[in-house]
């Protein structure tokens, strides 16, 4: 069985051990400065647990990098001499090109990946950039299956990730903040927060789902069967076009989009 081993296991390296375990295909090990999570990990999920860089890159097959963009390319150079028994080396981290990780001393076949929370609970949406001409079909296929246990695959290049990040990556905080402001609508109408927070879960989840299985029906007519002539929703539908907040969303997720290429052209 390979080995896949998780250099970081915060929010995000996390989530996508917590899938692979599920699915039982491969053995994972982990190193984190935060020893607490790594034990967490291991009674969880079975973690093989590692006390440093090198003891996990020495156990992997498969690395994945899971560390906060910004201490991506120092550990890179810390490890790249130890990386013989590494035939793939994955990244999560945002805004690092692939290349980043090569010119830091890499010289395996490098995937890139922009994972996102939902992938905590198996429901993510996770991108793949098999851009690097090194990733063979049997590392494509190696890499579709660990990402396969957190949810939903797109193949996608390296340079459409700022578009996706703008949509996937951030769109939960944007599911959040809706879901927030129905909550607080609740409240208003009188409702409890437990029950509250439940049903409208059980609204965005079964929204969802329906515009899923009805996948061919645009989500305009979803909406539009809700309204009744004359009636309540076309009322609150009114409402929010005489307050913009359709292209208020919009101009969300293109703040986030320029947010990202600024980060990735200035690094801050
Ligand atoms: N969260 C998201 O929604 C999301 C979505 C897409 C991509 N990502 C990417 O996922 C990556 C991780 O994000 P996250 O949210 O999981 O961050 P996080 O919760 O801070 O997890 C990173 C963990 O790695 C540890 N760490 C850092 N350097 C290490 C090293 N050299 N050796 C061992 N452990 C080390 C950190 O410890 P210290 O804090 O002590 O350094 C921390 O526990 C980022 O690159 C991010 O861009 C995240």
């Amino acid at each position: 069985m390979q080995t896949v081993g998780f250099i970081g296991c915060g929010n995000m390296g996390s989530a996508i051990i917590y899938g692979i375990s599920r699915s039982k295909a491969f053995q994972v090990a982990g190193y984190d400065h935060h020893p607490e999570k790594l034990q967490k990990l291991h009674e969880e999920c079975g973690l093989l647990v590692c006390e440093s860089e090198e003891e996990l890159v020495k156990k992997s097959d498969i690395l994945v990098i899971a560390v906060k963009p910004y201490a991506v390319e120092a550990l890179v150079r810390r490890i790249s001499s130890c990386l013989s028994s590494v035939k793939i080396v994955i990244s999560i981290a945002a805004g690092i090109p692939a290349q980043t990780i090569k010119n830091a001393g890499c010289a395996l076949p490098v995937c890139t990946v922009m994972p996102n929370t939902p992938a905590m609970v198996g429901e993510g949406c996770t991108a793949l950039s098999f851009d690097d001409p090194m990733l063979t079909a049997e590392h494509k296929d190696v890499i579709k299956t660990i990402f396969a246990g957190v949810g939903y695959t797109v193949e996608l290049s390296e340079s459409k990730f700022p578009e996706f990040s703008a949509l996937l990556g951030s769109g939960p905080a944007f599911v959040f903040y809706m879901l927030e402001a129905m909550l607080e609508a609740a409240i208003r109408l009188g409702f409890k927060y437990d029950e509250a927070k439940k049903m409208l879960e059980m609204l965005f989840a079964g929204s969802a789902k329906l515009a899923q299985h009805d996948f061919d029906v645009p989500h305009a007519k979803l909406r539009l069967n809700v309204c009744s002539p004359k009636g309540t929703t076309i009322a609150g539908m009114n409402s929010l076009d005489k307050n913009a907040v359709r292209g208020n969303i919009i101009e969300a997720v293109m703040a986030t989009y320029d947010r990202y290429l600024e980060m990735m052209n200035t690094n801050k």
